[in-house]
């Protein structure tokens, strides 16, 4: 199954995408994820890309594309995967076309996941991330199950996103309405769009997403 994931940030991609690739047993492709691994390992991608991450722009299409090609070029692709973050332009939607008509692939569903924008706000300026294994949690509607514990891998030590900070989270919105709209439309022609209220709780979302992907 070979699936795109959007949503604006904050929107509860990352939490349904580890769902997402447990039940179907798919890689997920985050775009954000891979550049922050390049800024942690200090790569010249890493350094290219946090100087528009820091700001909440996005980073240039070229660069996107690129990784995210040589990404669906990897063997464990092969039976499906997960696009979280990506495509984010019409560019990206296109170059994203014709890599899968080079893979002899086709995109299968992409699922968009609505929030109103005044919970985005709330929800990332609660976020924290375990720093040993990724997992997200948010302080008051998703907190680990044993406080101070992460429930997966039982790390202690947490961290908040540089770009959750409120300046550049309504920058980071901003931009995203702006891009997303034209993308919609282009998957919502395709008739591979299903739109869906991700202002829920969580596992509603994920039951929902369940349904979509077994038509
Ligand atoms: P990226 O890492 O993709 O961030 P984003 O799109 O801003 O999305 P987030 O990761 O912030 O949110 P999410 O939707 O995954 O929400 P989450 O599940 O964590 O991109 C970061 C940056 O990288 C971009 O700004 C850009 O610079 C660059 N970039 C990335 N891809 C790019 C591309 N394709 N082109 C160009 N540049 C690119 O949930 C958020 C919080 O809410 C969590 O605390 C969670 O616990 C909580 N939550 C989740 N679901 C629910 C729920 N149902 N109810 C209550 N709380 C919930
Ligand atoms: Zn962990």
């Amino acid at each position: 199954m070979n699936l795109v994931l959007m949503g604006l940030p904050g929107a509860g991609k990352g939490t349904q995408a580890e769902k997402i690739i447990a039940e179907y047993n798919i890689p997920q492709i985050s775009t954000g994820d891979m550049f922050r691994q390049a800024i942690a390992k200090q790569t010249d991608l890493g350094l290219e890309a946090k100087s528009y991450m820091d700001k909440g722009e996005l980073v240039p299409d070229e660069v996107t594309n690129g990784i995210v090609k040589e990404r669906l070029a990897e063997s464990d692709t092969e039976d499906g995967f997960l696009l979280d973050g990506f495509p984010r332009t019409l560019d990206q939607a296109e170059a994203l076309d014709a890599m899968m008509q080079d893979l002899g692939k086709q995109l299968d569903s992409v699922i968009e996941i609505q929030v109103p924008e005044e919970v985005l706000v709330e929800r990332l300026s609660g976020r924290y991330i375990c720093r040993n294994c990724g997992a997200t949690y948010h302080k008051v509607f998703n907190p680990t199950k044993v406080e101070g514990t992460c429930d997966r891998c039982g790390g202690h030590d947490f961290y908040q996103r540089e770009d959750d900070k409120p300046e550049t989270v309504r920058n980071r919105l901003a931009v995203n309405v702006e891009n997303s709209k034209p993308i919609l439309a282009y998957y919502d022609k395709k008739g591979l769009l299903s739109s869906i209220d991700g202002n829920r709780e969580i596992n509603e979302v994920f039951a929902e997403i369940k349904q979509i992907l077994a038509k």
